[in-house]
């Protein structure tokens, strides 16, 4: 049995991945390959919760798996699979519903974004948005996970994970790790490009406010040219988030890109126009994703590898949940007509 430390973490393919995916979490799990045990997920069932169309699913799916080998995880190294391949995870999500609280789900700042207006539910909202933190519970306890990648919106996710897995541990004893988040200081929260108070995500309807993964490189340019800054003149390029948004968030990008700190760029930007300084994280992003392009595009190519390569995880993945669950079947007194 390896010793070294487990980490999980997944990516919903509800639609198109953009840098914040990227910069929050995938730019980590190839460098964690050496020092942990890492599974990497692809999380279909959550995307059903949003999608609106299924016929999308599959590609979407696909292209997901495409981008984690892209950005260098390994399929000799991790575990990568699909989450509906490893049936498991629905199985335990019912079990941890009974360990979980109704007001605490309510708490979860993911759904009151999502599943309400103001103070009114949203009446055609599904139940899986409600209780889709059970389900991500699930994914990251059935591998006894101890760490947790993540960008900051999926922080309270994990802490109720932790609420869980510590209500269940006190009936029946040591069964799940109680996984920590990883969430980094700077590029855990990307913001939109034209509204840098809120978070850059793959279903904003103004595409202008994202980048996504896919994009072409010119329509990357223009994005970057036309984000907010600020009115500051002469133009001062420094970290604070509070107050110069925009800014910061450009820097964030552009640090995570080139692998920099944050307070070092400011430091070499001092004296650089607002205009110049785009033009410098645009080429240096157009640079980043030219290259990730490419080598997305050959495994996208290949079908067959890719499904080889979620078929192989899935039935790795497989061994180590029923592990899991078969221990929590044990505690829970589960009535088995074979030993
Ligand atoms: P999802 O698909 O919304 O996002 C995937 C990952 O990307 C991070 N992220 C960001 N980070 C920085 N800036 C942004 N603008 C940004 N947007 C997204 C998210 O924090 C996340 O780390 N429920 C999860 C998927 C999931 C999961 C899990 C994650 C399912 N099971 C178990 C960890 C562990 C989700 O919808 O992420």
């Amino acid at each position: 049995m390896s010793s070294k430390p487990i980490v999980f973490s997944a990516i919903q393919p509800s639609g198109n991945l953009t840098i914040g995916n990227y910069i929050g979490t995938m730019r980590h799990w190839s460098k964690m390959q050496s020092n942990y045990e890492c599974l990497y997920c692809v999380a279909d069932l959550h995307a059903l919760t949003t999608i609106q169309n299924y016929s999308f699913l599959k590609t979407r799916t696909l292209d997901a798996l495409s981008f984690y080998l892209a950005c260098g995880v390994d399929p000799e190294k991790s575990i990568v699979f699909i989450q509906s391949h490893v049936h498991q995870h629905s199985q335990l999500s019912w079990i941890l519903n009974c360990f979980a609280r109704f007001s605490e789900l309510l708490r979860m700042t993911q759904f009151k974004v999502k599943g309400t207006q103001g103070e009114k539910y949203i009446p055609k909202t599904n139940l899986g948005l409600f209780n889709y933190p059970i389900l991500m519970a699930s994914d990251i306890l059935l591998y006894q996970t101890n760490v947790v990648p993540v960008g900051y919106d999926q922080k309270q996710h994990i802490e109720l994970t932790r609420t869980i897995a510590d209500r269940f541990n006190s009936i029946y004893g040591d069964v799940f790790a109680l996984p920590t988040p990883i969430i980094n200081q700077y590029g855990s929260k990307i913001m939109a490009l034209l509204e840098p108070k809120k978070k850059m995500s793959k279903s904003d309807i103004n595409k202008n406010n994202v980048i996504f993964l896919l994009d072409d490189i010119s329509s990357v340019v223009s994005k970057i040219n036309k984000s907010v800054t600020d009115s500051d003149r002469p133009s001062a390029i420094y970290y604070d988030i509070k107050n110069k948004p925009g800014i910061s968030n450009l820097l964030e990008i552009f640090s995570a890109i080139s692998n920099k700190d944050v307070h070092v760029l400011s430091k070499e930007l001092q004296g650089v126009m607002y205009t110049e300084f785009k033009k410098i994280v645009s080429d240096a992003v157009s640079k980043f994703l030219h290259k990730l392009q490419r080598r997305y595009t050959d495994y996208r190519c290949d079908e067959t590898l890719l499904k080889k390569i979620a078929y192989e995880g899935s039935m790795k993945a497989q061994l180590k949940a029923e592990t899991t669950l078969k221990k929590i079947y044990s505690e829970l007194n589960f009535f088995h007509l074979f030993k």
